[in-house]
């Protein structure tokens, strides 16, 4: 009803204005004096020590929560994990033993092909840890502990909020398992958790950005297809904001890496083709701000028109973009977590625009409880 959509238009509106809070809640009692404090984690105490490898499964929106996961966690526990889609996952007779742990996400809970996962994960002896968003739901209850996203509940078919509340969830984790595998200096953890405390904040300055975007859709909502291109963290990203075109707009949608665009997918670029492209940080340890930038020539010279997702004050990527969508200034890690929300209003107001139901896509569930 109108009420319970609070007074937008949608629920996935309104889903996505409350993404600050989502991330707010997330956070919240849980870092204490520079630390993370988990006590969700108790189920697991005896053995996050001794864990040695990570599995991440998920489906969907919350599969590239995993891949963001895996970035942040590995690179501050320094421990291999690896991110598989959970109706992949038991048909590759996973290595799994009492020291894997197994990570799985999802907003609902009841994802069947997740909640087979976990079964299958459980049954080989592994741990198991899930990011859920739905107290008391089958996939948290099966597992040895849960840390569960305070995102509220999601009415809108496609995730959004959820989305980044999985994020914060991971890095929370990965920041408490850092510490219990003292593979991250004080400083650096201090600076990771300021880091994810400033996001709600910047998460409003991007939701100003609706109208731009919004002209922008309209102005694209007879596109044949859309691509996008991100690196590192960026990618999923990419991945994401196709996946929201795909769902929502009925638009051909494909996110790549961008280093792998010169192995292939440039020859889909032809003038007018739009690209949307994550940009990295020009401040990002990597140097990939310099190789995106590039890519963003090489596409552009073959005609590509390019919509770019860049740092606030970025000039470099000024001559080259036919569109720049500005997010404030954050660590490389935490660049996704603001530059998605642009490409979930891209796609919600582009759905809009061609007068489709942006809550209730075609031939889309929810909750997929099927395998
Ligand atoms: C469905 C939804 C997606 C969601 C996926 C995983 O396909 O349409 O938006 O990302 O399921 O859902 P879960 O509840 O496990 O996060």
């Amino acid at each position: 009803s109108a009420a319970e959509k609070g007074g937008w238009s949608s629920f996935m509106a309104k889903e996505i204005s409350e993404q600050p809070e989502a991330v707010a809640n997330t956070l919240r009692t849980r870092i204490h004096d520079d630390h993370v404090v988990l006590p969700d984690l108790a189920g697991l105490e005896d053995s996050l020590a001794g864990i040695d490898r990570i599995v991440i499964i998920a489906c969907g929106t919350a599969s590239y929560a995993g891949m963001l996961g895996k970035y942040a966690i590995e690179k501050w526990a320094r421990i291999p994990i690896e991110v598989q889609l959970s109706h992949e996952f038991r048909y590759s007779e996973p290595v799994l033993s009492p020291t894997t742990l197994v990570v799985s996400i999802s907003q609902s809970g009841e994802t069947m092909d997740t909640l087979m996962a976990v079964k299958y994960a459980i049954e080989a002896g592994a741990k198991t840890l899930s990011i859920c968003n739905t107290q008391g739901a089958t996939i948290a209850r099966e597992s040895d502990a849960v840390i569960y996203t305070h995102a509220g509940p999601e009415v809108a078919v496609a995730s959004t909020k959820a989305f980044v509340a999985q994020i914060a969830a991971l890095y929370l984790f990965g920041l408490h398992l850092a510490e219990v595998r003292g593979t991250l200096s004080a400083e650096a953890t201090k600076e990771a958790l300021g880091e994810l405390s400033s996001i709600p904040g910047k998460l409003e300055q991007v939701l100003l950005t609706k109208e731009r975007i919004q002209e922008l859709a309209k102005w694209m909502s007879d596109s044949r297809a859309v691509l996008f291109l991100g690196r590192h963290v960026g990618y999923p990203v990419a991945l994401e904001g196709a996946l929201k075109l795909k769902e929502l707009a009925y638009i051909h949608a494909e996110g790549f890496a961008a280093g792998e665009l010169k192995h292939g997918p440039i020859a889909l670029i032809e003038p007018g083709q739009p690209v949307f492209v994550v940009v990295p940080s020009p401040r990002d340890p990597n140097s990939l701000h310099a190789k995106v930038v590039s890519n963003i020539q090489e596409i552009r010279a073959r005609g590509a028109r390019i919509l770019a997702i860049a740092e606030q004050g970025d000039a470099a990527v000024l001559p080259f973009a036919d569109e720049v969508i500005p997010i404030p200034l954050a660590g490389a890690l935490f660049e996704p977590l603001l530059a998605v929300v642009p490409l979930q209003i891209f796609a919600m107001e582009l759905a809009t625009a061609k007068g489709l139901d942006v809550d209730q896509p075609r031939n889309l569930a929810k909750s997929v409880t099927v395998e």
